[in-house]
């Protein structure tokens, strides 16, 4: 070979060895075929060569071309190579660190209880109503049939926001209103249950609060009787307690509904023999419901000869309390994280 190229050829190769990075790389290649690089010189050169020489170097040239340039193909894959292997290498995953703590939040008590209910109540073929919490007096009291002088009309219970003659707002003392505001807007047949927040002035130990929450229910058709009240009532109380619970109504009083009564449930703790849960009695108090009064389905102008009803109304933060073993209704609305956390 040519003395020449065989030197450039020894030259390349030591430099190769030497090379570290593709910076390196790419720099010995323009040194060599770059376009001032040796072997372009030497290709160049050719033309000012002997004849008889051209042929001969020509072909040794371009054979030592090939011959880097392959070589220069090898080393940059190699590089390549490494590189990528050096990167997997730092962002390696461990599988086996502990993973990140994630705060996942649960549902309020409340707010279980009540998808329980809606749950119960539309498998029965209920609907579920929203009501405003801020209401007018007339829907609160007056729809409802209770007289002028009720006491829960009293400024010192109710919290009032106007008491500007005709046109009183009140903080909602119950969710009854909200029957008088769906008979008005969907009429008859109607079966609906809402849940929702009421306000009274009363806080006097730990199991009253200003606030506190109620499922209403109503259900207004032909021919409904106190025995759809009982059927329905008792089964949503097996629903929600089980099977084995025993269901009583005793009379009672209230102005919307006539005749009234309060639903008791055989004990869930004690199964009726009694213990500290229902208070020594073997019943615990469930909620009031009636048959709707007939003053109540005329004063939204719906024909009581021709349609009757049921309805009754129970207070969600009793069972919370006694289904969860809650015993201090202030904690429901404290949001103490630490007691909020053991529904989550
Ligand atoms: N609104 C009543 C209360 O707050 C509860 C109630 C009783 C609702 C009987 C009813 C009912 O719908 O029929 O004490």
């Amino acid at each position: 070979m040519n003395n020449d190229l065989n030197s450039i050829k020894t030259n390349f190769v030591q430099s190769l060895e030497k090379v570290k990075s593709e910076k390196d790389l790419e720099a010995l290649r323009v040194n060599y075929l770059g376009k001032k690089g040796e072997i372009t010189q030497i290709m160049q050169n050719i033309k000012n060569l002997p004849k008889e020489e051209k042929p001969i170097v020509g072909k040794e040239a371009n054979q030592l071309r090939s011959f880097i340039d392959s070589e220069l193909k090898e080393a940059r894959n190699k590089l390549e190579q490494d590189r990528i292997n050096s990167n997997l290498e730092k962002e390696k995953i461990d599988v086996t660190l502990p993973g990140k703590d994630q705060n996942v939040g649960g549902l309020h008590p409340l707010n279980k209880v009540i998808n329980e209910l809606e749950d119960i109540f539309l498998g029965m073929g209920f609907t579920i109503e929203d009501g405003p919490e801020i209401e007018w007096t007339k829907y609160n009291f007056d729809y409802l049939n209770m007289p002028p002088e009720h006491s829960s009309r009293d400024l010192s219970e109710s919290f009032y926001y106007s008491t500007d003659e005709g046109k009183e707002i009140v903080l909602r003392t119950q969710t009854s209103p909200v029957q008088i505001r769906v008979l008005q807007k969907k009429g008859v047949p109607l079966r609906i249950v809402s849940p929702g927040r009421v306000f009274r002035a009363d806080d006097i130990d730990a199991t009253h609060s200003p606030v506190f929450h109620q499922i209403e229910g109503l259900v207004v058709d032909k021919n409904i009787t106190m025995g759809d009240l009982k059927g329905t009532l008792e089964l949503f109380a097996k629903k929600l307690f089980g099977e084995d619970i025993k269901t009583r109504f005793r009379p009672h009083q209230f102005y919307f509904t006539e005749p009234s009564a309060e639903m008791d449930v055989s004990c869930f703790n004690c199964g009726g023999k009694g213990c500290n849960v229902c208070g020594g009695t073997g019943w615990i108090e469930m909620l009031g419901c009636g048959m709707v009064h007939p003053n109540v389905l005329e004063a939204v102008g719906i024909d009581s000869s021709e349609y009757s009803g049921f309805a009754f109304g129970a207070g969600l933060d009793r069972i919370a309390m006694l289904k969860y073993g809650i015993n201090d209704l202030r904690l429901l609305f404290e949001n103490d994280i630490r007691f909020l956390k053991q529904f989550a």
